[in-house]
C-alpha cells in the first residue's frame, strides 16, 4: 500500500467529524492520517480531541490579524507547513480564502442537502422550512458560503416532533460515516473534476493531486 494521504483537519466546535477520521486512520487500510488539526478558537472539544490522539494542533484566531487577508495568509502557512495532500473542513466555522483554496483541495461538509439551506443555521433553515426530507453535503470548498462542486449527499427524514438538537445529532451521524468513506475514496482512489461534476476513482499520475 502507497503511503498514506496527508489530512489536515479544520476545527471550529465539537470535533465529532473529525473524531471520526481520528478513529478511521487507526487503520493502515484507510490510505489517510490526520497530521494537524487547526482551529480559529481555543477552548474547544475538536482541539481535545486531537490532543488526546497526539495530534499536532494550531490556533489562528480571525480576531488577532488586522485584516481578513493577514489572517487568509497566516492560516494558509499554518496548513501548507504539514504538506497535507487534502484539507477537511470539518465543522470550521469559517471560509477559507485564496492563499489556502490555491494551495491545496479543501473537503467541507455540511448538514443540509445543497443548494438548499447553505450557511450556519443549515438545520435550523430546514426546519423552518418545514422540509420533510433533509440530510448532509460533503463537498469541494470554493470561495463562496457553501457552493462548491458537491461530492456526494445523502438524505434523512425530517420526523414530526424534530428539533434542531435531535434533527442535527441524526445528520451528523451520517454525515460523520459519509465523510469518512469520501474522504478515504479521495485520498486512495483519486477523483476528477469536470465543471460541478466530481468524480471518484481513476486515479491516473499527476491527476487530483
Ligand atoms: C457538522 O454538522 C458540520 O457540518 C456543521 O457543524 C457540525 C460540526 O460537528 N458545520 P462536529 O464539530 O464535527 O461535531
Amino acid at each position: 500500500m502507497s503511503k498514506a494521504g496527508r489530512l489536515v483537519v479544520l476545527v471550529s466546535g465539537s470535533g465529532t467529524n473529525l473524531q471520526a477520521l481520528l478513529d478511521a486512520s487507526a487503520d493502515p487500510s484507510y490510505g489517510a492520517r490526520v497530521v494537524a488539526v487547526g482551529a480559529d478558537r481555543e477552548g474547544i472539544e475538536g482541539l481535545a480531541r486531537a490532543a488526546r490522539a497526539d495530534v499536532p494542533t494550531f490556533v489562528e484566531k480571525l480576531g488577532e490579524y488586522a485584516s481578513r487577508a493577514d489572517w487568509d495568509a497566516a492560516i494558509a502557512a499554518r496548513i501548507a507547513s504539514y504538506e497535507p495532500d487534502l484539507v477537511v473542513s470539518a465543522g470550521f466555522m469559517k471560509i477559507l480564502g485564496a492563499p489556502t483554496l490555491d494551495a491545496c483541495p479543501v473537503v467541507n461538509t455540511h448538514p443540509a442537502l445543497l443548494p438548499s439551506f447553505p450557511g450556519a443555521h443549515g438545520v435550523r433553515d430546514a426546519l423552518a422550512h418545514g422540509v420533510k426530507v433533509t440530510g448532509c453535503t460533503v463537498m469541494l470548498a470554493d470561495s463562496g458560503v457553501d457552493t462548491g462542486p458537491i461530492i456526494a449527499q445523502e438524505a434523512v427524514a425530517v420526523l414530526p416532533d424534530d428539533d434542531e438538537a435531535a434533527l442535527h445529532e441524526r445528520i451528523k451521524s451520517v454525515e460523520r460515516r459519509l465523510l469518512v468513506e469520501i474522504v478515504g475514496r479521495m485520498v486512495r482512489e483519486g477523483w476528477t473534476v469536470s465543471g460541478r461534476t466530481v468524480r471518484i476513482g481513476n486515479r491516473t499520475e499527476g491527476e487530483s493531486k
